[in-house]
């Protein structure tokens, strides 16, 4: 029997090659070996997203995104959070079992919290009961479907330890593993993916490369990399240039190295450094996008695969829920 790999993702914007990277590609080589069970977190992100059409565009962006980067529907249960009714009867059990001072510990709150206090606002100031019990929720998702891992990012890690407390105090209450204790698995050898200007590419810093970038998009951004003033005979060191860290991540051995010594010898100029960077990330990512435009053409079929995801995923869902009503005294 496989193990169970299960992770969440929030469709709150246009997919970046940060996210690919960082989450897409580990998880669809996880998949490989796991049973895995990747879902779209769409009520996570209706706590941010309060236009309609477009927490509906980032559902099927985020969906076709996944789709066009290689996910299987046939291998990978494929659903939305939203078409899993189970998952908030669930949330409700769970809050019966959460400290408020558990969620009181939670890193985004408090540092929600720490901005306006930062800005002399009421503590809790734009701060809605979603973005506070957010981590029941994600309990809620997480231990639904037993996973053994939970691949995320390290800034999600804090919210897998808070299920692993939930489903331990439902446990000990009952006297039974009626939960499965979930492991998180943060890829260790994933390289921080830096952005147009060097920190970590990030939404939240707006210095990102969308990875369906058109490509004269695609070209303008790479050209707006921040650089130093080297001019293009001194020698460059690689290993500090953000140009160079991305392409890494698209480049062969044998094209790093040789661009590498390119870098060393001096004579290449950041210009000729961003073209040949355009070039590779160009070969990796053209195909990808044009999957990803052929997908989102045909809204339908995407929903369609989505419905099937949820059609097999609920009958498990509905195990573990039926399970833990039992074992609390609600249904006999
Ligand atoms: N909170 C995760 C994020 O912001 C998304 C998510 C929701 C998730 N539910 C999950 C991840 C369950 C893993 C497991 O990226």
């Amino acid at each position: 029997m496989k193990k169970i790999a299960l992770t969440g993702i929030k469709p709150t914007g246009i997919l970046h090659i940060g996210n690919y990277f960082g989450a897409i590609k580990p998880a669809l080589r996880l998949a490989r070996e796991y049973d895995a069970r990747y879902f779209i977190a769409d009520y996570h992100a209706l706590n941010t997203v309060k236009d309609p059409q477009m927490l509906a565009a980032h559902i099927r962006e985020v969906a076709a995104g996944w789709l066009a980067a290689g996910l299987n529907p046939e291998e990978v249960l494929f659903y939305r959070q939203s078409a899993i009714p189970e998952t908030f009867e669930l949330t409700t059990i769970l809050m019966a079992f959460t400290s408020k001072g558990l969620m009181n510990r939670a890193h985004a709150y408090k540092a929600a919290v720490q901005e306006n206090l930062e800005n002399h606002a009421d503590p809790d100031a734009g701060i809605n009961m979603g973005l506070f019990t957010y981590p029941v929720l994600m309990a809620a998702d997480i231990l639904l479907f037993n996973p053994d891992v939970v691949p995320v990012g390290k800034d999600q890690v804090q919210h897998v330890e808070m299920a692993q407390d939930i489903a331990q105090g439902i446990n000990f209450t009952y006297s039974g593993e009626i939960l499965k204790i979930p492991q998180a698995a943060v890829q260790a050898e994933v390289a921080v993916v830096p952005g147009l200007d060097g920190q970590k590419m990030s939404k939240s810093y707006g210095n990102t490369i969308p990875l369906f970038a058109p490509e004269k998009q695609l070209r303008k951004l790479i050209m707006r990399i921040v650089t130093n003033s080297q001019g293009v005979e001194e020698p460059k060191d690689p290993e500090t240039s953000q140009i160079y860290r991305l392409y890494k991540l698209f480049a062969s051995a044998e094209e790093q190295q040789a661009l590498a010594k390119q870098y060393r010898e001096g004579g290449m100029g950041w210009g000729d450094a961003k073209e040949e960077l355009f070039q590779v990330v160009h070969r990796e990512l053209s195909p990808l996008r044009d999957r990803f435009e052929a997908i989102i053409a045909e809204p339908g079929t995407i929903d369609t695969i989505l419905a099937q995801g949820a059609a097999k995923a609920r009958p498990l869902a509905q195990a573990t829920l039926n399970r833990l009503r039992r074992a609390v005294g609600i249904a006999g």
